[in-house]
């Protein structure tokens, strides 16, 4: 995915496909491949200088809207949110209590002979991606006598001349004289069926054994095993086993373990959310799709605290309220999609007949098919029945609904029933948000292939999200025009990202606008020194208008808005 660019002809306009993407976030500095300068390091990835601000408009308008300014609830009410900020490293056994010490795990397969790592759930994808099979496929299906009828004996030749190289440890290659059965085809079947290919060269058709070969150099896989996700650390001089500890794989555990905390420092009451932006680690066993599935990641996460009976209808509120958020920061209709979850894709902490469903997003990699932005969940009472067990805090960390009581004491409910109701573990609606895979996705909408522009691309972020909000360039480097721009560049860089430059021809200063996505350019030409007005150049309809000099600033905060 790293080329400058997969379009085979150089001339060829720009198509919109990860690797064009990939390309332009590395050349205008959105992200850049972690300790880049040492061959980099798998799963890691860095924001260079607008990356990071489109990352920071990304977290900071999720706070803005659902921290500070979360609208009203299902039960017509100002919804109450607080944030708090945890530390990275928790007391180990909060992983315990979360269940993520013993469960959090995804199957993994090792090459026997090259000793390289898989995610069993994913091996069918990353063999359709290896060089070895790409050439198998192609070798096969050249040859074929038609849709449904493969030439077996082609296997055997491309093991003898291309699969000694690129799979050496491959059952064919190393038994290329191997009888192979013909292919007889399901009815309708059409197309090269991958899988049986795969087992044929693997030699498991035979064995009764269905194991895929290894996607790196066609070696025999083990059986799946489980390995767990979370990055061990030691804290203190010892490295013992008392002095171990995790780099927590989500955020959510430090809201939980903060919950009496934050009920009783402060003036939350039942319905109310608590939120966190913050990184999270997980050892992926096979990071891919640029930061779609990275090592280390920043999550947004809100645990919403609500009266268990109040399940369904807050679930649908946060299900619709976080699918409208995407869309109004820019992603179009047709790229995103609400799923509710199957019930056999359940996390362990949801029971059946609670919600859970995903936000997700039609990336390149993904298409036609979607991948996961966020999640929201119902977790019922799970985590903090968890940690009041294994904390041994029991009934302290029950929440004491004092409204539900009165209300009660006023319908004439019995003492021993209001005692025992109005203390409970709330329930937890959970929207649960991925900020690089958001940053992904908005990189992704905003990349727009356009011949007419000199670089052949345009990045159309929302000026909210936009990292420049605007360009502010004398048209030429004299006759005092630097000095009215350099002014007006000193007034509005304290409110917003904005870029001063008097280098180069105009033309090539809106080109380079254009690639980073900046909404607007303010040019101060020989008419603003008389009149005192500006030209504005609008990114995406390349229309000009003139306003004045004094009108910028308003002008900005009209567009940027939020
Ligand atoms: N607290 C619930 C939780 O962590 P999750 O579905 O595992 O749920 C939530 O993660 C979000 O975090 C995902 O929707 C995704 O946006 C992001 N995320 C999860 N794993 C990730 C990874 N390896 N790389 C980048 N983002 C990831």
């Amino acid at each position: 995915m790293n080329q400058p660019n997969s379009n085979a002809n150089p001339n060829a306009p720009l198509t919109k496909t990860m690797d064009n993407i990939v390309a332009l976030c590395r050349r205008k500095g959105f992200v850049f491949q972690s300790s880049e300068i040492y061959g980099g390091i798998n799963g890691f990835w860095d924001y260079g200088p607008l990356g990071v601000e489109l990352k920071r408009n990304l977290k900071e308008a999720w706070w803005h809207d659902i921290v500070r300014c979360p609208g009203r609830g299902p039960d017509g009410k100002i919804i109450d949110m607080v944030g708090v900020d945890c530390t990275i490293i928790m007391n180990p056994k909060v992983w315990v209590a979360s269940g993520h010490a013993a469960g959090f795990a995804d199957p993994m397969v090792d090459c026997r002979a090259c000793k390289s790592r898989f995610r069993a759930d994913h091996l069918l994808d990353l063999l359709k991606e290896s060089k070895w099979v790409e050439s198998l496929v192609l070798a096969v299906s050249e040859n074929q006598a038609s849709n449904v009828n493969f030439d077996v004996a082609w296997v055997n030749r491309w093991a003898v001349n291309k699969g000694k190289k690129l799979a050496p440890n491959l059952y064919i290659v190393k038994n290329p004289v191997m009888n192979l059965p013909a292919y007889s085809p399901d009815s309708g079947q059409q197309g090269l069926p991958m899988n049986w290919l795969l087992h044929l060269v693997a030699g498991s058709h035979a064995a009764g054994k269905p194991i895929l070969p290894c996607p790196d150099c066609g070696g025999e896989l083990t059986e799946p095993r489980q390995f767990n996700l979370m990055f061990q650390t030691y804290v203190g001089a010892v490295q013992s086993e008392d002095s171990m500890a995790y780099l927590r794989p989500e955020t959510a555990q430090g809201i939980f373990a903060n919950f009496k905390n934050v009920t009783d420092t402060s003036r939350v009451k039942v319905p109310f959310g608590i939120a966190q932006t913050g990184k999270a680690f997980r050892n992926e066993v096979t990071p891919r799709n640029f930061t779609f599935r990275s090592r280390e990641f920043e999550q947004m996460e809100i645990e919403f605290f609500i009266r268990p009976d109040t399940a369904k209808e807050w679930y649908a509120y946060w299900r619709d309220a976080r699918f409208n958020w995407w869309k109004s920061i820019g992603l179009a209709g047709e790229n995103l999609q609400l799923r509710e979850h199957d019930k056999d894709e359940l996390a362990h902490y949801a029971k059946e007949g609670a919600g859970t469903s995903d936000i997700e997003y039609r990336f390149p990699f993904t298409a036609p098919g979607f991948g996961e932005l966020e999640g929201v969940a119902h977790r019922t009472d799970f985590d903090l029945r968890q940690h009041a067990e294994h904390s041994g805090l029991g009934d302290k960390l029950k929440y004491f609904d004092q409204e539900l009581q009165v209300k009660m004491q006023g319908q004439g409910v019995a003492k021993e029933e209001i005692a025992a109701k109005s203390k409970y573990f709330p329930h937890v609606i959970e929207p649960s948000a991925g900020a690089d895979r958001g940053t992904l996705a908005l990189l992704c909408e905003a990349f727009t292939p356009d011949p007419s522009r000199p670089s052949g691309v345009v990045m159309k972020f929302k000026p909210r999200l936009a990292p420049i909000k605007a360009g502010i360039y004398p048209l030429v480097n004299k006759d005092g025009m630097p000095e009215v721009a350099e002014k007006l560049y000193m007034e509005l860089r304290g409110r917003y990202a904005v870029e001063y430059d008097e280098k180069q021809a105009i033309g090539k200063r809106y080109a380079r606008m254009d690639e980073s996505g900046t909404p607007f350019c303010f040019t101060i030409d020989g008419d603003t020194l008389k009149d005192q007005t500006v030209t504005v150049r609008h990114r995406d309809t390349l229309q000009q208008e003139r306003i004045g000099l004094d009108k910028v600033g308003a002008f900005l905060a009209e567009k940027i808005g939020g």
